[in-house]
């Protein structure tokens, strides 16, 4: 099965609402900025280059709404917008087909601000807003109409080159793995993640592809649980050797000699190379270098910003309590107890053996090999 985590059907933007699987595998559709920017932020869709990619066809829904191009959507995939469960905001006023190009343009900016605000970390949401930016400048004085069309071809553009860029990755890094490598990975790093194909899980992919016998450990990545309800589910859809630990056991397996290398995403690398991604992934790098295991990152072009420093200035999510205290409506925690919940760390550069990019493979990446990139 293909897995096709966003896609553009019936005039609207349609993806899996990854909050409910594995246990039910269901489309949500969305005909706006706002209604993307809930998606987003109630982690209907999620992982750095899917954001991205989200956003621009928020951008791209948000110019056909405001020129009164798309019927409004009601409902799930095939009929309309969000479920029951989710409540996603109410669209930003509709100023209607015949928009001045002052309305227009003061939709759009409302509709660029919803998006940006939708989560913080991952910087392809601000990659893939500065690029559709870009393009709405670039086409401005062509008319409502046209200004849409034009940034609808530009957000499936993001889609399309994601996979490509998430191949070449793939390409890299699987050279990289041994055959019959054991390979240990955090979060969601795959085609659910992305466009399709995937980051990490993209590693891995390549490599079955080029003929090496790969298994994946995956992490189960509390307190989301990405890695035991997506990469698990991914893996097994593809019949792709996987085994499910708890966060909690990846120093056990390491000091057993189980895993041969660590391959995750990442949500934002920083200028000097460091290194956003899922909580927990610094301490699985940690783990790695003591015990002699290359930790790689699988992190495309539009994940690194050379405008951050260190990544002490990569701003990181906290999520709601909630996530901590169980599970769903189950909760475990003592009641009263504090909670915190930050969603993301930085792994140092000095614990990163490589990046993988779509350019090639960067070890021991810093600020002059990745500025070289660009
Ligand atoms: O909170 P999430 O699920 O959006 O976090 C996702 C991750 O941390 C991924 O590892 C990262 O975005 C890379 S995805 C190719």
């Amino acid at each position: 099965m293909k897995i096709e985590t966003l896609r553009w059907a019936n005039n609207h933007l349609e993806m899996i609402d990854q909050r409910i699987l594995p246990a039910s595998f269901e489309y949500l559709a969305y005909d706006s900025a706002a209604s993307v920017a809930e998606g987003i932020r109630s982690m209907v869709v999620r992982g750095a280059p899917a954001i991205g990619v989200a956003a621009a066809y928020g951008v791209a829904l948000e110019a056909l709404r405001l020129s009164g191009l798309l019927p409004p959507a009601r409902g799930k995939a095939g009929m309309g917008v969000g479920d029951t469960a989710s409540t996603p905001s109410p669209a930003l006023p509709l100023q209607g087909g015949g928009n001045s190009a002052a309305d227009f343009n003061a939709g759009m900016e409302a509709g660029f601000t919803v998006l940006a605000q939708s989560r913080p970390t991952a910087v392809n949401l601000f990659w893939a807003l500065k690029r559709m930016r870009a393009v709405w400048e670039s086409v401005k004085d062509q008319g409502n109409a046209a200004v849409a069309q034009r940034l609808l071809a530009e957000a499936h553009e993001v889609l399309a080159e994601d996979i490509r860029i998430n191949r070449a990755m793939g390409k890299f890094g699987a050279e990289l793995l041994p055959d019959g490598a054991r390979v240990l990975t955090h979060c969601n790093a795959g085609a659910l993640a992305t466009a399709g194909w995937g980051t990490a899980l993209g590693v891995f992919r390549s490599a079955l592809e080029a003929g090496k016998k790969i298994s994946v450990i995956a992490d189960e990545t509390r307190p989301f649980l990405q890695g035991a309800r997506l990469t698990a589910w991914e893996m097994v859809q593809e019949n792709i050797p996987v085994t499910l630990i708890t966060d909690n056991m990846a120093g056990f397996m390491m000091s057993r000699g189980e895993v041969d290398a660590v391959v995750v995403g990442t949500d934002r690398v920083a200028g000097n190379g460091d290194v956003a991604n899922k909580i927990g992934t610094y301490m699985v790098a940690v783990l790695a270098r003591r015990h002699n295991l290359p930790f790689y990152v699988a992190c495309p072009l539009s994940t690194i910003d050379m405008t951050i420093n260190s990544g002490a200035d990569i701003p990181i999510e906290e999520r709601s309590v909630d996530e901590v205290k169980g599970f769903r409506d189950y909760h475990w925690a003592a009641e009263g107890v504090r909670i915190r919940n930050p969603a993301f760390d930085v792994t140092p550069a000095e614990l990163v053996t490589a990046l993988i990019t779509e350019k090639g493979v960067i070890r021991e990446p810093d600020r002059n090999k990745l500025q070289a990139l660009f």
